[in-house]
Formats: structure tokens, C-alpha cells, sequence
């Protein structure tokens, strides 16, 4: 079985990555979308609700599961017996930062990784541009899952308030 992972933060999930997880699937016999536990790093969503989030989002995708990890993810992809580690590549401004990652995956544990080229469609878009718009009150609707659309909106009208 040819098992990717799709690692990331996605805090939140955009349509962006919604398009590479189904393009991944295609690719795949079985995808884990992996939520990265990073306690370092602030996060709007804790990663309970980015989980929850993502299992709601990838339910039409039959062979796309969530998971999350933390430490290397190369450890991670060898404990869960994966081949490959798949991303999106927006723009040239991601690559030097994606082939080191890569490069070094790879030289850590003979991993390859697959970019997909992103659509076009989201090619501008990342989940602290959504966070950051829509905490002023710009409109990201069409830039991420409904649902993300609703618990976001919760959740920023919640920090405002607390
Ligand atoms: O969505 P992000 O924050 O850009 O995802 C980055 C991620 C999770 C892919 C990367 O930070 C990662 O793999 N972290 C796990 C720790 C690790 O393996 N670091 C060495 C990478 S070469």
C-alpha cells in the first residue's frame, strides 16, 4: 500500500490545502493529513479543533485520514509506515524553504517528498492571510471549508469578546 503524508500546521485548513489532500488521494492508496503539536508556536485553534475541523472537511475523501504528531516528521513517517510526504508549492517564494525541508527529509531517512503545484485558484493564499483578514472583518468566504468559515468566525468574535 502506498501510504503520503500531507504534514502542516493548518491552523486553519484552507480550500488550498482541501485541493492538495484530494489531489494526493489520487495519487495514494491512503493519505494522513498530520497536524504538527507544536507548544511553541501560537496557534488560534488548538489542535483538537483542527482535527475535528479536517475530519469533517476530508469526509467525501474515502482515503484521507487525520492524525496528529509531533517531533520529526520523518520519525512520524516511518512509524506509520509512509512512503511519501506530500505538499503544495504555491510559489517560488515557498520553494527555497520546501526543497530544504525536502532535501533534508530526505538525507534523514532516504524520504521523498511530492509538491503539488497549487491551483492557481488559491495560489495567494495561506491560513494566517485568512486569519489575519478575517480578525479585521474582511470576507474569506470561498477561501475556506464552510465549516472553517463558521468556527472561525466563532472564534474571533470569542477573542474579541474575551
Ligand atoms: O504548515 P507548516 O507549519 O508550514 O508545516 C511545517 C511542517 C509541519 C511540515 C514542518 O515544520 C515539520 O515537518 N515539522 C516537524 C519537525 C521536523 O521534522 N523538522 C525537520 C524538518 S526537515
Amino acid at each position: 500500500m502506498r501510504r503520503a503524508i500531507c504534514p502542516g500546521s493548518f491552523d486553519p485548513c484552507t480550500n488550498g490545502h482541501l485541493d492538495v489532500f484530494s489531489r494526493a488521494a489520487e495519487m495514494a492508496d491512503e493519505v494522513i493529513v498530520a497536524v504538527l503539536i507544536n507548544k511553541t508556536k501560537s496557534s488560534l485553534f488548538t489542535v483538537a479543533e483542527r482535527i475535528e475541523m479536517l475530519q469533517e472537511v476530508v469526509a467525501p475523501l474515502p482515503n484521507v485520514k487525520i492524525d496528529s504528531f509531533h517531533g520529526l516528521l520523518v520519525d512520524y513517517c516511518r512509524e506509520r509506515q509512509a512512503q511519501v510526504i506530500v505538499k503544495g508549492l504555491r510559489a517560488v517564494s515557498d520553494f527555497d524553504y520546501e526543497l530544504q525541508m525536502a532535501q533534508m527529509n530526505y538525507r534523514l531517512s532516504r524520504l521523498e517528498t511530492v509538491f503539488i503545484s497549487t491551483n492557481p485558484l488559491y495560489g495567494y493564499l495561506s491560513s494566517s492571510l485568512v486569519k489575519e483578514i478575517a480578525t479585521y472583518g474582511g470576507d474569506v468566504a470561498g477561501l475556506v471549508p464552510d465549516l472553517v468559515l463558521e468556527r472561525l468566525l466563532e472564534k474571533i468574535s470569542g477573542t474579541i469578546r474575551a
